[in-house]
């Protein structure tokens, strides 16, 4: 059964209330299903009523079963997670008011559906039939909820701190900063508040205190330089300060970029739209990347800065026009590139490179992991959009899946991009494809199971995702350093 991120606890452990878990957070139950839940919880909460524990304490214990692994169990080896349950002002209440997030753009409906998004209804005649309800118009913002969703369900989250290895913090701080982004100082104070009763809670639990917050984490679904001023390229006086700001400097933080000099940061791969639901869906997938038929050597897809001088994305269109019969081109200034549409998956399923320059804000791209899912080879121009970003998931060499041009030449005309590509031969070629397609499901964001799939016979889904790998990371992480503190 599937665990909402905002319950406190599960009451029935047969499954039955599996038909709203996956609502959207802000849409009302269905009433039939409404009274079947009470139906059901009705005689359990009775008979609680006439026990002779208190409730509270009964639940809690039944819990601890069910989620905690058993001591010494190969599955938890490295220990368990704390979910903090903290107040809505923090994540909840933020999903409520979704229309007032980013006040020119609702992410009503990108953050719904548990922060995975509605279906992708476009990719008709694209991607083989049965693959199209694995696809959905995910945010790259939504990482927060997301990471909360999978935290709530993981196989080894427990319910008593006392024994957890691990406290997540599910503070959305992305979605709680990205109304000040783009806004003036004027209202300074009001974009670090939030920020700063967070720190104010968190240092409060008792959890924190033991530790000084050493063996806490939590994820941010933007990248790192949106939370500290004055590294960010648009403007020193945006976003907020939150992760300098004194006890989340030293907090591990899971980051869709990170920066390099900070090592409490951990990059994580930007959500994508694929998100299967069982092995067969996945192998479906990458046989389709593997045998795909590319008619281009490579493809563009980005938006020309115009308000940069010297914008490198500018050069790569208008090199790209100049070569249409080798390169695609999606210019994203002109063309709608928005979640879950065709233009952006279709041209990376025809082209054998696709390029990835940094973005004016930052190095790293979501269209990276996009190119990556559709079999396409990546090409880089700056060595922090790859190198030491993604390691824990990206694990081989950047240099085995990737190409590097440098920037530079490219600017004087003293490289050209078509002939580098040119020059890799057909096993080359399929060689690389072959590394990046066995990294693919080490970036995909899978969702909980619940048994609505069990139902539906496509199996089950057993591959560690992104998060698997993420939060064993981080236990691994803890764990070591626990071990450094005992010598
Ligand atoms: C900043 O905000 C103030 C007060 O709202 C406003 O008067 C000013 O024009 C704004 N400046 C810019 C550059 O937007
Ligand atoms: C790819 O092209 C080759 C040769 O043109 C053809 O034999 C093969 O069936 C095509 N594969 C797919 C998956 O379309
Ligand atoms: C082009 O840029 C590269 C890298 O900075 C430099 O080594 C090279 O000398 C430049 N060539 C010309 C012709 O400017």
């Amino acid at each position: 059964m599937k665990m909402h991120p905002f319950a406190k606890f599960s009451l029935s452990s047969s499954g039955t209330s599996s038909s709203s878990s996956r609502r959207n957070f802000v849409d009302k139950p269905k009433n039939r299903r409404a009274w079947l839940f009470v139906a059901l919880v009705f005689p359990i909460l009775i008979l609680l009523m006439f026990t002779s524990a208190p409730r509270q304490y009964l639940s809690i214990r039944r819990l601890k079963q069910r989620f905690r692994a058993p001591a010494g169990s190969e599955q938890c080896k490295y220990g368990t997670v704390y979910v903090y349950d903290l107040p809505p002002s923090f994540n909840k209440k933020l999903l409520d008011n979704c229309r007032a997030i980013d006040p020119q753009n609702s992410l009503c409906d990108a953050l719904s559906n548990d922060g995975f998004g509605p279906k992708a209804t476009d990719l008709q005649g694209i991607i083989p039939e049965d693959l199209t309800p694995a696809w959905y118009a995910t945010s790259m913002f939504a990482g927060e909820v997301i990471y909360h969703t999978r935290i709530s369900n993981y196989k080894c989250r427990t319910y008593d701190p006392d024994s957890a290895a691990a406290f997540y913090i599910p503070f959305y701080a992305g979605l709680a900063i990205a109304k000040y982004l783009y806004a003036n100082r004027s209202i300074e104070s009001e974009r670090e508040s939030q920020g700063e009763s967070l720190v104010k809670w968190v240092t409060e639990q008792p959890s924190w205190k033991r530790s000084s917050g050493a063996d806490h984490f939590i994820m941010l679904g933007r990248v790192s330089g949106d939370f500290r001023p004055g590294d960010h390229h648009m403007d020193a006086k945006s976003g907020s300060s939150f992760v300098l700001m004194p006890p989340i400097r030293q907090t591990l933080r899971l980051a869709l970029e990170r920066s390099p000099w900070d090592r409490y940061e951990i990059g994580v791969p930007y959500p994508t739209g694929f998100h299967p639901r069982s092995n067969a869906e996945l192998e479906n997938w990458l046989k389709f990347v593997r045998t795909r038929n590319r008619s281009k050597l490579f493809t563009f897809v980005g938006g020309k800065e115009k308000r940069l001088k010297d914008d490198f994305r500018g050069l790569l269109v208008d090199q790209c026009r100049d070569e249409s019969d080798r390169c695609t081109v999606v210019d994203c200034s002109e063309t709608r590139c928005s979640d879950g549409s065709p233009a952006i998956l279709e041209p990376f399923l025809d082209s054998n490179f696709c390029l990835q320059p940094r973005s004016g804000d930052s190095f790293t791209r979501r269209s990276t992991f996009n190119c990556m899912l559709a079999g396409s080879i990546p090409v880089f121009f700056w060595k922090r959009s790859i190198f030491g970003q993604y390691d824990w998931f990206l694990r081989d060499d950047p240099e085995r899946f990737s190409v590097f041009i440098d920037e530079k030449q490219v600017r004087n005309g003293t490289i050209s991009i078509r002939k580098v590509l040119e020059g890799y031969g057909i096993e080359e070629i399929q060689m690389m494809r072959e590394r990046v397609t066995n990294l693919i499901p080490r970036f995909l964001y899978v969702m909980p199971g619940d048994d609505e799939y069990d139902d539906g016979g496509v199996g089950k889904y057993t591959m560690r995702d992104a998060v698997d790998i993420a939060v064993e990371g981080v236990l691994r992480r803890f764990k070591e350093l626990r071990l450094v503190e005992r010598q």
